[in-house]
């Protein structure tokens, strides 16, 4: 049995209960197991990112070193040589050596031993020793694994440690050869282990349980950012590190708006509320949508087209199995959101008839993708062109934005997907009229 939740060790460095370390021993494997024979790998931590005078951006761990190690510290390194003659030199961890006067200011640096019982790695350098040691194993290796962000939707004029570090290892040692471990990375992490989920699952509880309190919270009036308030609470009193993403709050027309944050507005009688925002635990993230009546009862039409966002989610569910390509499953998904949008009366016969094929008539009402890998990315690694497998965590979040009616529905939960379907792990959050409308009235 496993347990990804861990009670064990008797301290904590960040929110969240510590984590059983076989989660990151297990990654750690899965890399080493695709490394090249003879071959070494070196992963960089996120810069703590400067702001403005003295202040700095809150730290964000790289995430491929976050799912290697469980590290959330600033200025931390992890080299894997699997083949290394000496074994304790097969994982190395590089940390910042503790200093008083940085922790009187900054707070709390991992000692080696806490960083041991949060990675299950057993080596422990320190950076200021680390060159040195560095050189004679590089030489005994080939080939090098240097780490990229490879992101198809965003590029950065910022260069991270990693980036910095490749161009000083190529210059230092030209006659390597190097490998990219994005290339494994990504299809690595979009398979997750059993003890992964569990974490996520956790995350997710603390997501449904703030849910739950927000529909006894919402009524007339309420401002967006009260709701947005009362998430924060809810998550951080719940040992969540906070949002995964920021939340977006939208009332009434807002919901139109995919990335709202503005959360200024106040809620009216008659409106819709939609309702986007997941905590973070343990590194891992939910991902909730839930469109709401802000006085606890939808009308006519809003139901009608809730119960066709949600016929159409359900159908997302039917087909998101081992086998289907994200790209095939968009297609089926815009077909059967064809017939639905038709038959609550946005799209005429003639529409559709005419469509361009490139930008298909449904796309006027749902004007985003449907489903996205989830994991300690929001949008996760993993590729949108190899088909589906079993371990994969998607979102499956169609919706339906209508500017004529000043209206905007998506409805969202996240799956596991097994060897011949899919778990959804948010199955416990209302999500029919039914049962929204009956815990709107009990005040919860
Ligand atoms: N909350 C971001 C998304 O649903 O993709
Ligand atoms: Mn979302
Ligand atoms: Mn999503």
């Amino acid at each position: 049995m496993y347990i990804a939740i861990y009670y064990k060790l008797d301290f904590f460095v960040m929110k969240h209960l510590p984590l059983n370390p076989d989660i990151f021993v297990q990654n750690r494997e899965r890399f080493a197991a695709r490394m090249e024979k003879g071959s070494m790998a070196i992963f960089n931590s996120n810069d703590l990112m400067p702001a403005n005078g003295d202040a700095v951006f809150p730290f964000k761990q790289n995430s491929d070193l976050y799912w290697l190690t469980g590290i959330q510290q600033e200025e931390t390194m992890l080299i894997l040589m699997p083949s290394h003659p000496e074994m304790k030199y097969r994982e190395v961890l590089v940390l910042l050596r503790p200093n008083e006067m940085k922790e009187k200011w900054d707070g709390f640096l991992l000692r080696a031993q806490e960083a041991s019982a949060i990675s299950g790695i057993k080596t422990i350098i320190w950076l200021d020793g680390l060159e040195a040691q560095l050189q004679p194993w590089v030489h005994l290796h080939d080939v090098i694994y240097l780490n990229s962000n490879e992101n198809n939707r965003k590029s950065s004029t910022v260069l991270t440690r990693d980036y910095r570090f490749a161009k000083q290892m190529r210059k230092k040692y030209p006659l390597h050869q190097y490998r990219r471990s994005a290339a494994i990375m990504r299809e690595l992490r979009a398979v997750k282990t059993a003890l992964e989920v569990e974490v996520m699952q956790r995350a997710m509880k603390i997501t449904e349980n703030t849910f739950r309190h927000l529909l006894g919270f919402i009524k007339p009036g309420v401002m967006e950012y009260e709701i947005e308030a009362e998430i924060w609470r809810s998550f951080i009193g719940n040992r969540s590190a906070g949002p995964a993403y920021s939340s977006i709050i939208a009332s009434g027309d807002n919901a139109r708006i995919l990335h709202y944050v503005d959360n200024n507005k106040e809620c009216k009688d008659g409106d819709l509320i939609l309702m986007d925002f997941g905590a973070e635990y343990g590194g891992y993230c939910a991902d909730l949508t839930r469109t709401i009546p802000v006085n606890g009862k939808f009308t006519r039409r809003q139901k009608t087209v809730y119960n066709a966002c949600l016929d159409l989610h359900r159908y997302c569910a039917t087909i998101l199995k081992p086998g289907i390509s994200i790209l095939d499953y968009t297609n089926k998904v815009g077909n059967r959101a064809t017939e639905i949008f038709n038959k609550i009366g946005l799209l005429k016969k003639s529409d559709i008839k005419n469509e361009d094929p490139d930008n298909r008539a449904y796309r006027k009402y749902l004007y985003h993708g449907i489903s996205h890998h989830l994991g300690i990315d929001v949008h996760d690694l993993g590729t949108v062109t190899e088909p589906i497998k079993a371990g994969m965590v998607f979102t499956i979040e169609p919706g339906i934005y209508i500017e004529e009616e000043g209206m905007g529905i998506r409805i969202e939960n996240n799956y596991w997907i097994t060897r011949s379907g899919n778990k959804d792990l948010m199955k416990d959050i209302p999500i029919t009229v039914e049962d929204i409308e009956a815990l709107m009235k009990q005040g919860r």
